[in-house]
């Protein structure tokens, strides 16, 4: 597959909340070499705002049109480079499917990653938000990140201890927001896996497919999220809409006087998280529907799309549940997604 532009390209394909938006420009690639022929071609992309799309997993258009330049990487490749007596180093192209490289990892015994089975998006985006789920985040796999940074108008080589990496979050969403198109990722896995099942029914799911193994914990992964989350396929949404709010203690410990069961988890900074998807459901929102635009009904983190709803339905409704939850908790949710906006 060779490198393609376009323009007046629809990404109504290619945003898992099935919104359509159109962009001025559009290019995607394959290789690494075909970016810099294409900056060298194409010198007026400078006057252009633009941003990156993976598998548009994690992203709201607010708008119908883009003015602007959208780059999509589909470098791909699974490769080996190096092993020593406890780890192996693999090198993932950006543009390689990020469930196809865990079942690759779990089918090779490579341990690290199987908790983060069943995530849609690209090997590319997994770095941007450091994704985690069931106890694992997967900064702790990661070696390298490489990638072409716009402030160098280089590619670059970034390890993982310089990612700075944190809960949902990492240099690529702040200092490099926009400056840094990840088009590999070097991952260095446990050939000794210690696995993580502390969290919720993960250990008794896997413990009735018998064996504790990376591939009874990819299947008990895939059935829990299969039974909470919606299909993308068939309603659209991007995962969790919002993060996980982390406070301070003495504002946890107040919080418990009055709400109990408010669920917190210990930070190991001694701050608390408290669950987003708790004080949404406790504000009535879990299966409100307004239009197309709803909040899913096994999980209240979860904004759809039933349909037909725009960007601004969705972001509507997104600002009345953080109105809501700051009037009732005095805690201020922030979006995990991506909301462009012209
Ligand atoms: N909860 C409710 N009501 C809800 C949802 C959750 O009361 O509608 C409470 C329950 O007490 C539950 C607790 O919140 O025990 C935690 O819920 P859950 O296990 O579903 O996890 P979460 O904190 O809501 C996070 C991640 C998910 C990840 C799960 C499992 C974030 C923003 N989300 O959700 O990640 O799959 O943990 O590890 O951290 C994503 O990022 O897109 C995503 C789906």
């Amino acid at each position: 597959m060779a490198s393609s532009f376009k323009e007046n390209h629809s990404l109504l394909k290619q945003n898992t909340f099935g919104i359509e938006m159109k962009c001025h420009y559009y290019f995607e690639f394959t290789r690494e070499q075909e970016l810099l022929a294409f900056f060298d071609s194409f010198s007026d992309y400078k006057k252009y705002p633009h941003f990156f799309i993976g598998s548009g997993s994690n992203l709201l258009f607010l708008n119908d049109y883009w003015d602007g330049l959208v780059l999509h990487p589909l470098v791909d490749g699974i490769n080996k480079i190096s092993e020593d007596k406890d780890h192996v180093y693999i090198k993932a192209g950006g543009g390689e499917n990020w469930d196809d490289f865990v079942s690759y990892c779990v089918a090779n015994n490579y341990g690290g990653i199987e908790n983060l089975s069943y995530i849609p998006g690209k090997v590319g985006s997994v770095p941007v938000q450091n994704i985690g789920a069931y106890g694992v985040e997967v900064k702790d796999s990661i070696f390298a990140v490489e990638g072409f940074n716009f402030n160098s108008m280089q590619y670059e080589k970034i390890s993982g201890q310089n990612c700075l990496f944190n809960y949902r979050d990492s240099l690529f969403k702040n200092k490099l927001k926009g400056r840094f198109i990840v088009t590999s990722v070097i991952f260095r896995l446990d050939k000794n896996p210690v696995f993580h099942l502390d969290y919720g029914q993960l250990k008794t799911e896997t413990a009735k497919r018998g064996k504790l193994c990376a591939k009874n914990i990819r299947e008990s992964v895939i059935s829990i999220r299969k039974s909470k989350l919606p299909d993308y396929n068939v309603t659209g949404n991007a995962g969790s809409f919002f993060k996980n709010p982390i406070i301070d203690y003495e504002k946890s410990f107040e919080l418990k006087k009055n709400f109990s069961k408010l669920p917190v988890y210990k930070m190991d900074d001694g701050r608390v998280k408290v669950s987003a998807g708790w004080l949404i459901e406790q504000c009535g929102w879990k299966g409100y529907r307004e239009g197309d635009a709803g909040v899913y009904k096994n999980q209240a983190l979860i904004i759809v799309n039933y349909g037909n709803a725009s960007g601004h339905q969705i972001y509507e409704l997104s600002e009345k549940i953080i109105n809501s939850v700051m009037d009732r908790f005095s805690i201020k949710l922030e979006r995990e997604v991506n909301v462009i906006k012209n």
